[in-house]
């Protein structure tokens, strides 16, 4: 199996830190490949059309996409923990967290885009804005809803790999300010090995 990967993702981290907590992250090989929107990748085309990562193929060549399809994928395979609930509230919960995690790393992966990789006098501030303030609602809404990040699932893994794409690419944006119940659980939950493994990289 191979895991189309970049170091800096937060969307390939998700991917692996479940690939760890399943106990299979030993069966697939990683491939670094290069995404920059503005010079598409025409031989990753050829793996997945979107040219977005990570893109997962299996051993028979079937090709996965995206990290939400891949995650569950990697869940399925797993020899340990279980990370998507079957079935009831607690799978809702998760699949929620699930999404408002990946709701805040669109938001700041594309204003990451916008701000360091488009040409400076092509930048929309109030568009940058409208983003980053989805970021921030969805900030608080964790801050409020702090008992919902209880246990091991893909949900409380996807908001630790926001939280820690946050200090990765926005330093000076201290999302812990003013959130405190927040920040003492990912203080917590960041401490677990697949996550101390999976430290994002430029
Ligand atoms: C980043 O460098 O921030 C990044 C890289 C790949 C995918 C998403 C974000």
């Amino acid at each position: 199996m191979k895991l189309y990967y970049s170091p800096a993702s937060p969307f390939v981290r998700k991917v692996l830190v479940c690939a760890h907590e399943c106990g299979v992250a030993n069966d697939i090989e990683l491939v670094p490949t290069k995404v920059v929107p503005s010079e598409p990748n025409r031989e990753y085309g050829r793996v997945t059309p979107l040219m977005k990562l990570p893109a997962f193929e299996r051993d028979d060549g079937l090709v996965l996409f995206d990290s939400i399809v891949i995650c569950e994928y990697v869940d399925s395979l797993s020899k340990g923990a279980r990370l998507f609930p079957a079935t009831g509230d607690a799978r809702w919960h998760a699949l929620r967290l699930h999404a408002l995690s990946d709701g805040i790393l669109d938001a700041a992966v594309l204003t990451r885009y916008e701000n360091h990789v488009r040409p400076a006098e092509l930048r929309w501030k109030a568009w940058s804005e409208g983003q980053l303030l989805k970021v921030d609602q969805a900030l608080d809404f964790l801050e409020a809803n702090v008992r919902d990040l209880e246990g091991l699932t893909i949900g409380t893994i996807s908001v630790g790999c926001a939280l820690g794409y946050l200090d990765f690419r926005y330093p000076d944006r201290p999302w812990r300010q003013g959130r405190p119940k927040l920040a003492a659980w990912y203080e917590s939950f960041a401490k677990r090995p697949s996550f101390e493994k999976t430290v994002p990289k430029a």
